[in-house]
């Protein structure tokens, strides 16, 4: 089946101005899905992100046997206490590579025979790093060279808890260790090199887990029967990432976004634009069902250069693209260190964006896993991006042409649906000018654009930045 696309474009912008609310986070609603199913009792969950990557992990719990009903602006699950039928066909994840990881994990132990699949770029994505620690819990999984498809299967309780250094920064994997370990006898302990996001640790907290953690070593001490309670689950700060850009790089702009996340391993991007001189603030700080809450303020502002270190990657791994545009539009020379991961996100992501950036005119050098960027106040756009059919390259763009002399145009946009529906709505009702392109403007965009890429290359004589 051929996918419909959405070619758009951005053009030159002022003046963004309001009061809103951003879509809400996406790793928290696939959490408050997964978890909710295995408490004993039913949990209602308001502001669930209604997006292509939750809907395919609720569609995944509907066909596992899990009641999920919709009432008015709740979700209603109907937890079994970690119970799952054997579903009748294969589970497809779609583009959600926290779906995928996060239900294979739980899956693993609790008795069911499960097939996975997803879209083409999931299933180009690497998922040794959870079948390893699953395989040494004595969970029985196969898969196609570390890649999907991936078939679980009864094991006869013969899974245990076990102890395991996390190489990588992956909530990913530290998530679906947990969620595996919930149902099994004795201590689970996880020992993070990079600590990353902790919404798992969070709501299993909130909803009576005996779950701790010092300095980075988590301790789970299971079997454990999840109480239901009420969650609300926030404004995602990655899809505020990108409003808030867009502000800092357009004139005599100001908004305010409310009720957004700011959990500590997510908001990096917070403290990197602050010493980018960037008018940022923070209002009314709380806490909702564990997880830090508050209101955004942002300001057009003269952004200077930075440095971001690896330590600081996994705190702002998903806002990489867009602080990349961030660091176009300021003067000096930004250095980011410690890029690896974004290779394996929902396309090889330093690659795809330092290309878009490239042909957009910005001055860049990209090595293997760290990239400089020469930042200039004027950049010149009127680019045709290959997005990748990756979400957080198509927002990072269409942004970056908010404040370029030339518009900017994304090849798709159809799978911004994965994490923020509503994206081009939402920016043009703060007064950006983002719009649709006809099929004929985006053969001859297309056309353009690979004549232009030529030309660039063969004057450089290589294709390395
Ligand atoms: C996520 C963790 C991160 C992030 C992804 C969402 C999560 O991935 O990039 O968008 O919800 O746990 P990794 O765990 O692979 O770093």
């Amino acid at each position: 089946m051929t996918k419909n696309t959405f070619t758009l474009k951005s053009l030159k912008s002022k003046c963004l101005a309001g009061k809103l609310s951003v879509p809400a986070d996406k790793s928290i609603s696939i959490r408050a899905l997964l978890i909710s199913s295995i408490c004993f009792g039913n949990t209602r969950i308001s502001n669930l992100l209604e997006s292509e990557d939750v809907k395919n992990t609720l569609n995944c719990l509907r066909e596992l046997g899990i009641k999920i009903l919709k009432k008015g602006s709740q979700f209603e699950i109907f937890g079994q206490g970690g119970y799952f039928e054997n579903p009748q066909k294969e589970l497809f994840l779609g583009n959600s590579g926290t779906g995928l990881r996060l239900l294979v994990g739980l899956l693993s132990t609790k008795n069911v025979d499960v097939s996975f699949t997803g879209d083409k770029s999931l299933s180009s994505r690497p998922m040794m790093r959870i079948i390893e620690p699953l395989k040494k819990m004595n969970t029985l999984i196969e898969h196609n060279n570390g890649y999907l498809p991936i078939k679980i299967q009864k094991n006869n309780d013969s899974s245990l808890p076990i102890k395991y250094s996390l190489e990588i920064g992956s909530a990913q994997v530290k998530s679906a260790i947990l969620l595996a370990s919930l149902s099994l006898s004795g201590e689970t302990i996880i020992k993070e090199k990079f600590p990353s996001r902790d919404h798992t640790e969070i709501l299993l907290k909130y909803l009576g887990a005996n779950i701790k953690k010092e300095k980075n070593i988590i301790t789970l001490k299971s079997p454990i029967f999840l109480k239901p309670k009420d969650i609300f689950v926030p404004g995602d700060f990655s899809s505020a990432a990108f409003l808030i850009v867009a502000t800092l790089i357009t004139k005599e702009s100001k908004i305010i976004l409310e009720n957004v996340g700011l959990n500590f391993f997510r908001t990096g991007l917070f403290e990197v634009l602050k010493k980018m001189n960037a008018k940022i603030d923070i209002l009314n700080k709380r806490l909702v069902n564990g997880e830090l809450v508050g209101d955004l303020i942002a300001e057009s502002s003269d952004l200077i250069s930075t440095e971001v270190s690896s330590k600081l990657s996994p705190r702002l791994i998903d806002e990489f693209p867009i602080l990349f545009v961030a660091a176009c539009y300021a003067s000096g020379k930004s250095t980011f260190k410690g890029l690896e991961e974004l290779k394996f996100k929902e396309s090889d992501r330093l690659k795809t964006m330092a290309d878009a950036l490239k042909d957009a005119g910005a001055e860049l050098s990209l090595k293997r896993d760290s990239l400089e960027v020469i930042g200039n106040k004027t950049q010149q756009g009127g680019n045709y991006v290959i997005t990748k059919n990756d979400h957080r390259i198509a927002m990072s763009m269409l942004t970056f042409g908010l404040a370029a002399e030339k518009s900017i145009t994304v090849d798709d946009s159809s799978m911004i649906e994965t994490s923020f529906p509503k994206f081009k709505e939402t920016m043009n009702s703060i007064n950006a000018s983002i719009r649709n392109v006809s099929k004929y403007q985006t053969r001859y965009c297309h056309r353009w654009n690979s004549r232009f890429r030529k030309r660039n290359f063969s004057k450089k004589g290589s294709q390395s930045f």
